[in-house]
């Protein structure tokens, strides 16, 4: 992860800032969600934010807090997202979901939802703030659309829009917000939320197809999860428009129990078809995209970084 090169000396202050907000909340939870925090992940979005920044000429303090503010934001939805998926692994470690009861899940993302507005307020931007609030919404709909309309069999526009809501939209953010951190004109802004997007998407779709085919002990979370939750990601899509009779897939859409057997078999089915590869092709054209719409901006570290990061995307297997 070269790409991390250009800003990796601030990372270590987008954390310190992440964690010094803690300061004054109840005592209950702060150990747990500052083991969170250290155990890291990849720290993708802020160092997308810092180097869509840095690359535009941003403030640099004001772009840490705006590193600190989407990180802050991440981990909210990634504490909540492990009690709505009932996931218990996150970054190789047990969840809040797994060692405590629903309602500390909740608190606890609603305490980091609260350090992430803060954080985005100290960037002193009121159109970030204004955009950080937007996107909180889109994701927040988002997810009660998937919970009410998702059902199995549903179609890949919505998933789509699933994606963008839940994932692409926190790129979008990230990259928006840098630019407009960097005083870049209103064309400059929205080619960098456009390449955000473009990015997001990918990501997500990627993350879909790691459920299928990658280790729980790479991706330090569970995989298979998203079939055992009933939710039908890209990959599945793409399978059932192939395989519409599979008695598996029948009886997964029909949620007849849980049966482990005929959900493995389906996972391993899904796997050996062509299904994941066609699931990365339409990751590639985002990826294709996203390295097409950062070509405007000048060809300098950051950008060659970027361009890295995107390729990273579909490389990755954690
Ligand atoms: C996980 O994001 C949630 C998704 C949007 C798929 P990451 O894979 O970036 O999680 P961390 O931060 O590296 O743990
Ligand atoms: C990620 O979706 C969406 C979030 C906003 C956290 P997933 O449910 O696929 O994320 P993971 O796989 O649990 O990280
Ligand atoms: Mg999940
Ligand atoms: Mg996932």
């Amino acid at each position: 992860m070269e790409f991390i090169n250009p800003v990796q000396e601030h990372l270590q202050d987008v954390e310190d800032r992440m964690r010094s907000r803690f300061n004054g909340s109840a005592s209950g939870l702060i150990s747990i969600l500052d083991q969170l925090i250290c155990l890291g992940g990849k720290r993708l979005r802020p160092t997308v934010t810092l180097l869509m920044g840095k690359m535009l000429g941003a403030d640099l303090d004001h772009l840490l807090d705006l590193a600190a503010a989407i990180e802050m934001l991440h981990t909210a939805t990634l504490i909540h997202d492990d009690l709505v998926d009932d996931a218990t692994l996150r970054r190789g470690e047990k969840t809040i979901n797994a060692t405590l009861p629903p309602v500390a899940s909740v608190l606890a993302g609603d305490l980091v939802f609260a350090i992430a507005a803060n954080l985005a307020a100290a960037t002193k931007s009121v159109r970030v703030m204004e955009i950080f609030a937007e996107t909180l919404a889109t994701m927040v709909n988002g997810e009660i659309t998937n919970l009410f309309d998702n059902k199995p069999g549903n179609d890949r526009e919505m998933y789509f829009q699933w994606i963008y809501a839940k994932t692409a939209s926190m790129f979008e953010l990230a990259t928006g917000a840098a630019a407009i951190l960097s005083k870049a004109d209103v064309e400059a802004i929205s080619t960098a939320r456009q390449f955000g997007r473009e990015i997001g998407m990918a990501f997500q779709i990627v993350d879909d197809v790691l459920d299928f085919t990658g280790s729980p002990a790479d991706i330090g979370k569970p995989v298979g999860n998203d079939l055992r939750q009933g939710v039908f990601t890209l990959p599945t899509l793409h399978y059932l428009e192939t395989h519409p009779e599979d008695p598996d897939l029948r009886s997964v859409i029909n949620r007849n129990g849980h049966d482990e057997e005929s959900l493995n078999r389906l996972i391993a089915a899904i796997n050996a078809s062509d299904a994941v590869n066609q699931s990365m092709h339409e990751a590639e054209r985002f990826v294709q995209s996203g390295l097409e719409t950062l070509a405007v901006f000048p060809d300098i570290l950051e950008r060659q970084a970027l361009e890295e990061l995107t390729r990273f995307i579909l490389s990755r297997t954690k």
